[in-house]
């Protein structure tokens, strides 16, 4: 019985195009945290308080310091092996895609181009009332930040809950989902939709899919088969599988 790793290596051999979920707990290992689970960032806290429109509407100035938290996590933060595999996965088939729902730019920072952050990302916010942008990791010392055209508050540029994700990145994920001949979800808790759906859609559309996750999660049992390592450590080994 081949394993489910000789599985997935053979599957990739074949397969011209790719494509891959992201989660938390694919930047586990360049030391952010994830959201669910002991240590989570949602452990001791509700995402009503910090992660919704209605939080922001009530108290902006404890939102931001919540993600100005972040946005001080990500810019200590390096990409890690795992991300590093993923871009170089990108380079050597003729369609990859990636899809994550993190929101600390590491995918990009490690050279990942046909990418799509469904959630947003901590380095852009926005004004609320020009929409004027701004893009950096630079630590905020004043709370809110104020927009350098109009004045207005900046929030930033997350899909919270209760908001739609963009309808342009929505398309872009699902399409990748449906043309993929092997699908990779890797570090999600598989719990968030529609984020979590993409998988199921490229299962419908006759992928093989992979989960790249320690623990098992409610979709595994749909799936073709997982490898139960963190991503740090089991993407560097398909990629020297593949190519090494
Ligand atoms: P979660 O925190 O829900 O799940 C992280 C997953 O990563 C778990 O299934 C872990 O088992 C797994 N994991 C932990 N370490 C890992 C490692 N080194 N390698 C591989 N897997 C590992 O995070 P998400 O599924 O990303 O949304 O959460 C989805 C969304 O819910 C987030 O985008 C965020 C959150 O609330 C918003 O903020 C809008």
């Amino acid at each position: 019985m081949p394993s489910d790793f000789d599985r997935l290596v053979s599957a990739l051999r074949r397969a011209k195009r790719v494509s891959v979920l992201t989660g938390a707990g694919m930047s586990a290992e360049s030391g952010i945290a994830t959201f669910r689970g002991a240590g989570g960032l949602w452990e001791g806290r509700r995402v009503e308080e910090v992660a919704t429109p209605e939080a922001f509407s009530a108290d902006p100035v404890k939102v931001w310091r919540f993600y100005e938290g972040r946005r001080r996590a990500v810019k200590a933060a390096a990409p890690n092996p795992g991300h590093e595999a993923l871009a170089a996965l990108e380079a050597r088939f003729p369609a990859f895609h990636v899809a994550t729902q993190n929101v600390d730019g590491l995918h990009r920072r490690a050279g990942s181009r046909n990418l799509v952050e469904l959630h947003g990302c901590v380095e852009r916010r926005y004004c609320v009332v020009c929409r004027r942008t701004e893009e950096d990791l630079e630590p905020l010392d004043d709370l809110p930040p104020l927009c350098k055209g109009c004045g207005g508050m900046m929030r930033p540029d997350i899909v919270w809950f209760g908001e739609p994700l963009s309808v342009e990145a929505w398309e872009d994920a699902r399409q990748a989902a449906r043309e993929s001949e092997v699908y990779l979800v890797v570090g999600t808790s598989s719990q968030v939709y529609p984020a979590a759906g993409l998988a199921l859609v490229a299962a419908d559309a006759g992928a093989e899919v992979f989960e790249i996750n320690p623990e098992e999660t409610p979709l595994s049992p749909v799936f073709t088969g997982a490898i139960r390592e963190p991503s740090g450590k089991a993407l560097p080994r398909v990629v020297a599988a593949l190519f090494g």
